[in-house]
């Protein structure tokens, strides 16, 4: 491992009071709210309970509240879920229920003992149970094993549009580029459909090193070539099929998953130029998008429709699919307005 991969800060001085079971979780809970910082001194369990009170503390505003206002509600909880601490020492969580973390190792090699947010922790340890266990997922016919802090679709309705889309495709097989590629599905997809080279491409050295690893699972070796950094790189080569499953909503990211989630002004525009130097002339631009930014942000400018009236591009089709319900908390679901969608460009 040679890449310089994000992980949750460790904290390696303190001043948070211990709190244990012996108080109740709803007043530890209360003193996060207020602001004050504690550490969990004896059960993983103490900790998921504090957090499980803290959450009925600090209800989030109903769905359909103004986006800003749900952002608002994000960062505050994030902001008091992250006062409470765990402690680490020989790379395990000191904490006497707590199975074991491999990533803990592998993330802090020069130091054994410190200190992390508690929430980090359990999502440290989610990471570790889906890169242990795996993902499945249906549109590749077996499971990816993302590395921790990598985008994982938790839905699958725009992969599966995708699939039909590139089942469609008519067009050469000799190079395509995933930009953005996450745990490494949409590049997965373009091998298994016949791509002779394959550059997958993220910002998020994390995502890149999810990607590596699983080309060194998979026998043969799918053709992928990987870069981390911004985009398509630097490399000149020209490519006949250009692929991105962007952020679908503008905004600020608040922790490492959100540059997945959210995009901030330029990213659509920087794309589009690099796209455009770099599609041969019969080349074909993907997009896998979704009409959210209309429901939830109707006045920011729409960055594909933004893209086409320069002139550069054309539309050649656009595919939609309704998204599957929302589940709800209470094990129902509820029905929305999303869909997903697939714009395929050429130059015009
Ligand atoms: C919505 S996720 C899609 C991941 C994957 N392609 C998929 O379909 O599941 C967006 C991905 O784009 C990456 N990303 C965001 N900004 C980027 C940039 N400027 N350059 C390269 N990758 C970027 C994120 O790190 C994330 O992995």
């Amino acid at each position: 491992m040679n890449r310089k991969l994000h992980r949750p800060e460790p904290i390696l001085h303190h001043t948070a009071k211990s709190v244990d079971r012996s108080a109740p979780p709803q007043a530890a809970a209360a003193r996060l709210r207020d602001g004050e910082m504690l550490i969990v001194a004896d059960l993983y369990t103490t900790g998921e309970a504090i957090l499980a009170r803290l959450d009925l503390l600090l209800r989030p505003p109903p769905h359909d509240a103004p986006f800003e206002a749900r952002q608002a509600h994000r960062r505050m909880h994030r902001e008091a879920i992250l006062r409470l601490l765990a402690p680490i020492e020989e790379h395990r969580l000191a904490l006497a229920d707590a199975r074991p973390i491999g990533f803990l190792k592998e993330l802090y090699p020069e130091r054994s003992s410190f200190v992390l947010p508690f929430a980090q922790v359990q999502e440290l340890f989610g990471a570790w149970n889906r890169y242990r266990e795996g993902v499945h997922l249906k549109v590749l016919g077996h499971s990816l094993y993302p590395f921790y802090g990598t985008y994982v679709p938790t839905r699958v309705s725009h992969l599966e549009l995708f699939g039909t889309w590139l089942h469609q495709y008519k067009g050469p097989r000799h190079r395509a580029i995933d930009v953005g590629t996450g745990c490494g599905v949409l590049a997965l997809m373009l091998c298994r459909a016949g791509f002779a080279r394959v550059l997958a491409t993220d910002i998020n050295p994390n995502a890149v090193e999810s990607v590596s690893r699983e080309l060194d699972r998979l026998v043969p070796p799918p053709p992928i070539d990987l870069f981390c950094g911004d985009l398509l790189g630097d490399d000149p080569e020209p490519a006949e099929l250009i692929v991105f499953n962007p952020p679908w909503i503008r905004g600020q990211a608040q922790g490492l998953l959100d540059e997945a989630l959210v995009f901030t002004d330029g990213l659509f525009e920087r794309f589009f130029d690099q796209a455009c130097a770099r599609l041969t002339a019969t080349g074909r631009l993907v997009l896998v998008f979704s009409n959210i930014l209309e429901l939830v942000q109707p006045d920011v400018p729409h960055p594909i429709l933004a893209e086409l009236e320069r002139g550069r591009l054309r539309l050649v089709q656009k595919l939609a699919r309704r998204v599957e319900p929302v589940k709800t908390p209470d094990g129902g679901h509820r029905r929305t307005r999303e869909r997903v969608e697939i714009w395929e460009l050429a130059r015009a």
